[in-house]
Protein backbone atom coordinates (compact mmCIF):
# COMPACT_ATOMS: atom_id res chain seq x y z
CA UNK A 1 0.00 0.00 0.00
CA UNK A 2 0.80 3.54 -0.74
CA UNK A 3 0.43 6.40 2.07
CA UNK A 4 0.49 9.86 1.80
CA UNK A 5 1.70 11.85 4.31
CA UNK A 6 1.50 15.25 5.10
CA UNK A 7 3.28 17.48 7.80
CA UNK A 8 3.20 21.25 8.77
CA UNK A 9 3.54 21.41 12.60
CA UNK A 10 5.86 24.29 12.44
CA UNK A 11 7.35 26.16 9.62
CA UNK A 12 7.99 23.42 6.65
CA UNK A 13 5.01 22.60 4.46
CA UNK A 14 5.52 18.64 3.57
CA UNK A 15 4.04 15.73 1.92
CA UNK A 16 5.07 12.43 1.01
CA UNK A 17 4.52 9.08 -0.37
CA UNK A 18 5.55 6.13 1.48
CA UNK A 19 5.42 2.33 0.14
CA UNK A 20 5.05 -0.79 2.08
CA UNK A 21 7.96 -3.18 0.99
CA UNK A 22 6.50 -6.33 2.45
CA UNK A 23 10.16 -6.80 4.46
CA UNK A 24 9.64 -6.49 8.03
CA UNK A 25 13.13 -6.33 8.81
CA UNK A 26 12.73 -2.35 6.63
CA UNK A 27 9.48 -2.16 6.16
CA UNK A 28 8.70 0.98 4.46
CA UNK A 29 10.15 2.51 1.46
CA UNK A 30 10.13 6.48 0.35
CA UNK A 31 8.52 7.06 -3.06
CA UNK A 32 8.78 10.88 -2.99
CA UNK A 33 9.28 13.19 -0.20
CA UNK A 34 8.70 17.04 -0.44
CA UNK A 35 9.78 20.09 1.77
CA UNK A 36 8.69 23.91 0.91
CA UNK A 37 10.56 25.75 3.62
CA UNK A 38 9.17 28.92 4.73
CA UNK A 39 13.27 30.10 6.07
CA UNK A 40 12.77 32.96 3.54
CA UNK A 41 9.89 34.55 5.13
CA UNK A 42 10.80 33.85 9.13
CA UNK A 43 14.36 35.07 8.66
CA UNK A 44 13.08 38.91 8.65
CA UNK A 45 11.94 38.71 12.04
CA UNK A 46 14.43 35.96 13.32
CA UNK A 47 12.14 33.73 14.35
CA UNK A 48 8.83 31.93 13.08
CA UNK A 49 5.95 33.99 13.44
CA UNK A 50 2.81 31.76 13.68
CA UNK A 51 0.10 34.20 11.63
CA UNK A 52 3.05 34.06 8.82
CA UNK A 53 3.56 30.02 9.19
CA UNK A 54 0.15 28.93 8.97
CA UNK A 55 -0.61 31.74 6.19
CA UNK A 56 2.02 30.06 4.22
CA UNK A 57 1.46 26.62 4.70
CA UNK A 58 -2.02 27.43 3.55
CA UNK A 59 -0.79 28.64 0.43
CA UNK A 60 1.80 25.88 -0.38
CA UNK A 61 0.09 22.95 0.78
CA UNK A 62 -1.68 21.93 -2.85
CA UNK A 63 1.31 22.28 -4.86
CA UNK A 64 3.53 20.51 -2.42
CA UNK A 65 0.73 17.48 -1.93
CA UNK A 66 0.68 17.29 -6.00
CA UNK A 67 4.26 17.35 -6.53
CA UNK A 68 4.82 14.50 -4.20
CA UNK A 69 2.25 12.62 -6.16
CA UNK A 70 3.93 13.97 -9.39
CA UNK A 71 7.16 12.39 -7.65
CA UNK A 72 5.74 9.12 -6.00
CA UNK A 73 4.59 8.00 -9.68
CA UNK A 74 1.67 7.85 -8.40
CA UNK A 75 -2.10 9.31 -8.92
CA UNK A 76 -4.75 9.58 -6.09
CA UNK A 77 -6.07 6.20 -6.97
CA UNK A 78 -2.63 4.54 -5.52
CA UNK A 79 -3.38 6.01 -2.60
CA UNK A 80 -4.61 3.60 -0.04
CA UNK A 81 -4.47 5.97 3.68
CA UNK A 82 -3.70 9.47 4.31
CA UNK A 83 -1.46 10.44 7.39
CA UNK A 84 -0.67 13.84 9.13
CA UNK A 85 0.90 15.48 12.21
CA UNK A 86 -1.42 16.08 14.36
CA UNK A 87 0.70 17.28 17.19
CA UNK A 88 2.77 18.94 19.14
CA UNK A 89 3.41 22.38 16.87
CA UNK A 90 1.75 25.36 16.34
CA UNK A 91 -2.07 25.03 16.39
CA UNK A 92 -2.59 27.41 13.34
CA UNK A 93 0.15 25.47 11.57
CA UNK A 94 -1.21 21.75 12.34
CA UNK A 95 -4.76 22.99 11.42
CA UNK A 96 -3.88 23.55 7.62
CA UNK A 97 -2.15 19.71 7.29
CA UNK A 98 -5.09 18.30 9.70
CA UNK A 99 -7.62 19.75 7.68
CA UNK A 100 -6.13 18.70 4.25
CA UNK A 101 -5.75 15.43 5.54
CA UNK A 102 -9.67 14.95 6.09
CA UNK A 103 -10.42 16.49 2.94
CA UNK A 104 -8.38 14.03 0.86
CA UNK A 105 -9.32 10.96 3.30
CA UNK A 106 -13.57 12.05 2.80
CA UNK A 107 -13.08 12.45 -0.64
CA UNK A 108 -11.32 9.56 -1.00
CA UNK A 109 -13.10 7.39 1.28
CA UNK A 110 -9.56 6.64 2.39
CA UNK A 111 -8.40 6.10 6.41
CA UNK A 112 -7.08 8.89 7.78
CA UNK A 113 -4.18 8.35 10.88
CA UNK A 114 -2.95 10.85 13.28
CA UNK A 115 0.72 11.00 13.83
CA UNK A 116 2.91 12.02 16.78
CA UNK A 117 5.36 14.52 15.61
CA UNK A 118 8.18 13.15 17.68
CA UNK A 119 7.10 9.29 16.78
CA UNK A 120 7.97 10.76 12.93
CA UNK A 121 11.17 11.66 14.06
CA UNK A 122 11.67 8.17 16.14
CA UNK A 123 10.63 6.72 12.65
CA UNK A 124 13.24 8.38 10.75
CA UNK A 125 15.80 6.02 11.84
CA UNK A 126 13.76 2.87 11.33
CA UNK A 127 12.68 4.30 7.48
CA UNK A 128 16.36 4.53 6.60
CA UNK A 129 17.93 1.95 8.36
CA UNK A 130 15.16 -0.52 8.96
CA UNK A 131 14.43 -1.86 12.53
CA UNK A 132 16.84 -0.69 15.32
CA UNK A 133 18.35 -3.53 17.26
CA UNK A 134 15.79 -3.40 20.55
CA UNK A 135 15.74 -1.98 23.17
CA UNK A 136 17.01 1.23 22.07
CA UNK A 137 17.62 4.32 23.46
CA UNK A 138 16.26 7.06 21.26
CA UNK A 139 17.46 10.82 21.32
CA UNK A 140 15.08 13.45 20.14
CA UNK A 141 16.50 16.80 19.73
CA UNK A 142 14.76 19.47 17.63
CA UNK A 143 13.76 22.69 17.72
CA UNK A 144 11.02 22.06 20.35
CA UNK A 145 12.34 18.91 22.01
CA UNK A 146 14.89 17.36 23.73
CA UNK A 147 13.83 14.24 24.75
CA UNK A 148 14.67 10.74 25.28
CA UNK A 149 12.84 7.92 24.66
CA UNK A 150 13.58 3.94 25.62
CA UNK A 151 11.90 1.83 22.43
CA UNK A 152 11.22 -1.64 24.20
CA UNK A 153 9.42 -2.88 20.79
CA UNK A 154 8.57 -1.45 17.81
CA UNK A 155 5.92 1.26 17.64
CA UNK A 156 6.39 1.38 22.01
CA UNK A 157 8.08 4.99 23.46
CA UNK A 158 8.55 5.11 27.29
CA UNK A 159 9.93 8.87 27.78
CA UNK A 160 13.24 8.62 29.63
CA UNK A 161 14.18 12.00 29.80
CA UNK A 162 13.53 15.64 29.05
CA UNK A 163 14.45 19.15 28.68
CA UNK A 164 13.98 20.79 32.14
CA UNK A 165 14.00 24.54 30.13
CA UNK A 166 15.05 25.32 26.35
CA UNK A 167 15.08 22.64 23.83
CA UNK A 168 18.75 22.00 22.26
CA UNK A 169 17.75 23.62 19.10
CA UNK A 170 16.25 26.38 20.77
CA UNK A 171 19.74 26.80 22.48
CA UNK A 172 21.91 26.99 18.80
CA UNK A 173 19.28 29.56 17.33
CA UNK A 174 19.49 31.67 20.55
CA UNK A 175 23.43 31.54 20.89
CA UNK A 176 23.22 31.86 16.70
CA UNK A 177 21.52 34.97 17.26
CA UNK A 178 23.35 36.65 20.54
CA UNK A 179 26.52 35.95 18.12
CA UNK A 180 25.09 37.71 15.31
CA UNK A 181 25.52 34.43 12.54
CA UNK A 182 21.61 35.19 11.17
CA UNK A 183 18.44 32.55 11.12
CA UNK A 184 17.99 29.89 10.93
CA UNK A 185 20.67 29.45 13.41
CA UNK A 186 21.54 25.52 14.60
CA UNK A 187 23.30 25.08 10.82
CA UNK A 188 24.84 28.21 10.62
CA UNK A 189 26.81 27.96 14.37
CA UNK A 190 27.42 24.30 13.25
CA UNK A 191 29.57 25.50 10.38
CA UNK A 192 30.73 28.43 12.17
CA UNK A 193 32.17 26.53 14.90
CA UNK A 194 34.12 24.41 12.49
CA UNK A 195 36.48 27.33 12.48
CA UNK A 196 37.17 27.87 16.18
CA UNK A 197 38.65 26.70 19.31
CA UNK A 198 36.10 24.61 21.27
CA UNK A 199 38.33 24.88 24.21
CA UNK A 200 38.39 28.67 24.27
CA UNK A 201 35.87 29.67 26.49
CA UNK A 202 34.79 27.42 29.31
CA UNK A 203 31.11 27.32 29.56
CA UNK A 204 29.26 25.28 32.45
CA UNK A 205 28.11 21.71 31.85
CA UNK A 206 24.62 21.59 32.04
CA UNK A 207 23.50 18.60 34.61
CA UNK A 208 20.98 17.46 36.75
CA UNK A 209 23.18 16.49 40.08
CA UNK A 210 20.34 16.71 42.59
CA UNK A 211 16.81 16.11 42.91
CA UNK A 212 15.43 19.98 41.31
CA UNK A 213 13.34 21.00 44.28
CA UNK A 214 10.90 22.34 41.79
CA UNK A 215 10.60 19.33 39.50
CA UNK A 216 11.30 16.22 42.53
CA UNK A 217 9.71 13.70 40.17
CA UNK A 218 11.69 12.14 37.71
CA UNK A 219 11.02 11.99 34.01
CA UNK A 220 11.27 8.14 33.64
CA UNK A 221 8.83 5.97 34.39
CA UNK A 222 8.75 4.66 38.24
CA UNK A 223 11.10 1.39 38.72
CA UNK A 224 12.98 1.86 35.03
CA UNK A 225 15.60 3.48 36.39
CA UNK A 226 17.35 3.38 39.89
CA UNK A 227 15.58 6.67 41.63
CA UNK A 228 18.68 8.37 41.93
CA UNK A 229 20.11 8.18 38.52
CA UNK A 230 16.28 8.79 37.22
CA UNK A 231 16.91 12.06 38.55
CA UNK A 232 20.01 12.85 36.88
CA UNK A 233 18.42 12.03 33.27
CA UNK A 234 16.92 15.35 32.55
CA UNK A 235 18.19 17.90 30.38
CA UNK A 236 18.67 22.01 30.76
CA UNK A 237 19.94 24.45 28.56
CA UNK A 238 19.10 27.72 29.65
CA UNK A 239 22.12 28.52 32.34
CA UNK A 240 24.46 27.59 29.52
CA UNK A 241 22.58 30.06 27.34
CA UNK A 242 23.09 32.64 29.74
CA UNK A 243 26.44 31.91 30.01
CA UNK A 244 27.00 32.58 26.47
CA UNK A 245 24.92 35.65 26.70
CA UNK A 246 26.93 37.16 29.48
CA UNK A 247 30.16 36.38 27.59
CA UNK A 248 28.91 37.99 24.59
CA UNK A 249 28.05 41.08 26.39
CA UNK A 250 31.10 41.54 28.27
CA UNK A 251 32.69 41.38 24.47
CA UNK A 252 34.69 38.33 24.17
CA UNK A 253 36.09 38.75 27.30
CA UNK A 254 39.11 36.68 26.93
CA UNK A 255 41.30 38.63 24.35
CA UNK A 256 42.72 41.87 24.93
CA UNK A 257 40.71 44.75 23.79
CA UNK A 258 42.32 47.18 20.84
CA UNK A 259 41.17 45.24 17.34
CA UNK A 260 40.99 47.01 13.94
CA UNK A 261 37.31 47.94 13.30
CA UNK A 262 37.01 45.75 9.95
CA UNK A 263 37.79 42.19 12.58
CA UNK A 264 35.01 43.14 14.29
CA UNK A 265 31.38 41.48 13.91
CA UNK A 266 28.27 43.01 15.25
CA UNK A 267 26.52 40.76 17.23
CA UNK A 268 22.79 40.98 18.53
CA UNK A 269 22.96 43.42 21.45
CA UNK A 270 25.16 45.57 18.76
CA UNK A 271 28.98 44.51 20.98
CA UNK A 272 31.69 44.59 19.25
CA UNK A 273 33.55 40.57 18.68
CA UNK A 274 35.97 39.72 16.99
CA UNK A 275 34.90 37.22 14.48
CA UNK A 276 37.31 34.60 15.69
CA UNK A 277 36.34 34.93 18.73
CA UNK A 278 32.61 34.30 17.85
CA UNK A 279 33.62 30.88 16.29
CA UNK A 280 35.67 30.59 19.35
CA UNK A 281 31.96 30.61 21.39
CA UNK A 282 30.33 28.47 18.85
CA UNK A 283 32.64 25.74 18.78
CA UNK A 284 32.94 26.17 22.93
CA UNK A 285 28.71 26.15 22.92
CA UNK A 286 28.49 23.54 20.20
CA UNK A 287 31.05 21.11 22.75
CA UNK A 288 28.92 21.30 26.07
CA UNK A 289 26.08 21.03 24.15
CA UNK A 290 27.13 17.67 22.28
CA UNK A 291 28.79 16.32 25.86
CA UNK A 292 25.67 17.18 27.64
CA UNK A 293 23.14 15.34 25.09
CA UNK A 294 25.63 12.50 24.64
CA UNK A 295 26.90 11.91 27.75
CA UNK A 296 23.32 11.42 29.40
CA UNK A 297 22.18 9.32 26.21
CA UNK A 298 25.38 7.20 26.61
CA UNK A 299 24.44 6.72 30.17
CA UNK A 300 20.86 5.61 30.03
CA UNK A 301 21.71 3.07 27.33
CA UNK A 302 23.83 1.56 29.38
CA UNK A 303 21.57 1.45 32.43
CA UNK A 304 18.92 0.39 30.30
CA UNK A 305 20.80 -2.35 28.36
CA UNK A 306 20.21 -0.82 24.92
CA UNK A 307 20.89 -2.88 21.81
CA UNK A 308 21.64 0.39 20.12
CA UNK A 309 21.15 3.92 20.47
CA UNK A 310 19.30 6.22 17.90
CA UNK A 311 19.41 10.48 17.78
CA UNK A 312 16.82 12.04 15.20
CA UNK A 313 15.10 15.86 15.30
CA UNK A 314 16.58 18.85 13.23
CA UNK A 315 19.90 18.63 15.58
CA UNK A 316 20.53 15.42 14.47
CA UNK A 317 21.77 16.97 11.22
CA UNK A 318 24.75 18.61 13.49
CA UNK A 319 27.94 17.58 12.15
CA UNK A 320 29.77 17.50 15.75
CA UNK A 321 26.79 15.11 17.04
CA UNK A 322 27.09 13.10 14.22
CA UNK A 323 30.91 12.67 14.50
CA UNK A 324 31.23 12.42 18.26
CA UNK A 325 27.94 9.97 18.45
CA UNK A 326 29.49 7.48 15.84
CA UNK A 327 32.83 8.04 17.69
CA UNK A 328 31.66 6.80 21.03
CA UNK A 329 29.30 4.16 19.75
CA UNK A 330 32.50 2.36 18.07
CA UNK A 331 34.18 2.60 21.15
CA UNK A 332 31.72 0.82 22.96
CA UNK A 333 30.57 -2.01 20.24
CA UNK A 334 26.96 -0.09 20.40
CA UNK A 335 25.60 0.44 16.92
CA UNK A 336 24.41 4.24 16.60
CA UNK A 337 22.07 5.13 14.44
CA UNK A 338 21.63 8.84 12.55
CA UNK A 339 19.09 9.71 9.75
CA UNK A 340 20.13 11.26 6.82
CA UNK A 341 20.42 15.08 6.37
CA UNK A 342 17.27 15.14 4.49
CA UNK A 343 15.19 12.97 7.38
CA UNK A 344 16.75 15.37 9.88
CA UNK A 345 14.78 17.66 10.07
CA UNK A 346 11.27 18.10 9.22
CA UNK A 347 9.86 16.49 6.49
CA UNK A 348 6.70 14.66 5.63
CA UNK A 349 8.35 10.67 4.67
CA UNK A 350 8.91 10.19 8.68
CA UNK A 351 4.98 10.99 9.19
CA UNK A 352 4.36 8.46 6.71
CA UNK A 353 6.74 5.89 7.96
CA UNK A 354 4.85 6.74 11.64
CA UNK A 355 1.57 6.30 9.80
CA UNK A 356 1.79 2.92 8.90
CA UNK A 357 3.17 1.98 11.59
CA UNK A 358 -0.03 3.08 13.81
CA UNK A 359 -2.52 1.91 10.54
CA UNK A 360 -1.09 -1.46 10.68
CA UNK A 361 -2.05 -1.83 14.66
CA UNK A 362 -5.50 -0.73 13.66
CA UNK A 363 -5.33 3.19 14.84
CA UNK A 364 -7.96 5.29 12.66
CA UNK A 365 -8.56 8.73 13.37
CA UNK A 366 -12.56 9.65 13.11
CA UNK A 367 -13.91 13.10 11.63
CA UNK A 368 -13.63 14.51 14.95
CA UNK A 369 -9.82 14.49 14.89
CA UNK A 370 -8.56 18.04 16.10
CA UNK A 371 -4.80 19.40 16.18
CA UNK A 372 -3.23 20.13 19.03
CA UNK A 373 -1.16 22.57 20.34
CA UNK A 374 0.53 19.95 22.49
CA UNK A 375 0.31 16.01 22.65
CA UNK A 376 2.12 13.59 25.00
CA UNK A 377 3.70 10.54 23.13
O1 LIG B 1 13.11 18.86 13.89
P1 LIG B 1 13.17 20.25 13.41
O2 LIG B 1 13.31 20.50 11.92
O3 LIG B 1 11.93 21.06 13.88
C1 LIG B 1 11.34 20.87 15.11
O4 LIG B 1 10.59 19.86 15.26
O5 LIG B 1 11.64 21.69 16.02
O6 LIG B 1 14.39 20.95 14.18
C2 LIG B 1 14.76 22.25 13.93
C3 LIG B 1 15.92 22.62 14.84
C4 LIG B 1 16.26 24.10 14.81
O7 LIG B 1 16.40 24.55 16.15
C5 LIG B 1 17.58 24.14 14.06
O8 LIG B 1 18.40 25.23 14.41
C6 LIG B 1 18.19 22.83 14.48
O9 LIG B 1 17.11 21.92 14.44
N1 LIG B 1 19.26 22.41 13.57
C7 LIG B 1 20.56 22.32 13.94
C8 LIG B 1 21.28 21.93 12.78
N2 LIG B 1 20.38 21.80 11.75
C9 LIG B 1 19.14 22.08 12.26
N3 LIG B 1 21.16 22.53 15.12
C10 LIG B 1 22.49 22.36 15.18
N4 LIG B 1 23.24 22.00 14.12
C11 LIG B 1 22.69 21.78 12.91
N5 LIG B 1 23.44 21.41 11.87
ZN1 LIG C 1 10.60 18.24 14.23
Amino acid sequence: MNLLAIETSCDETAAAVIAETGDAAKPWAIRSNVVASQDAIHREWGGVVPELASRQHLRDICGVVDRALEQGAVTWNDIGAVAVTQGPGLVGSLLVGVSFAKSVAWTRGIPLVPVHHLAGHIESLVLHHGELPLPAAVLVVSGGHTSLYLVGEPGRYQLIGRTRDDAAGEAFDKVAKLLGLGYPGGPILDRVARTGNDRAYAFPMPRMTHADRFQPRATAPLGLLPPDLARQVDFSFSGLKTAVMRTVKAGGARREPGLSADALAKTEGGTALEAADVADIAASFQRVVVEALLDRTFDVASWLGAKSLGIAGGVSANSRLRAEAEARGAKLGLPVFVPPLSLSTDNAAMIGAAGLRKFRTGVIADWELNALASLPL
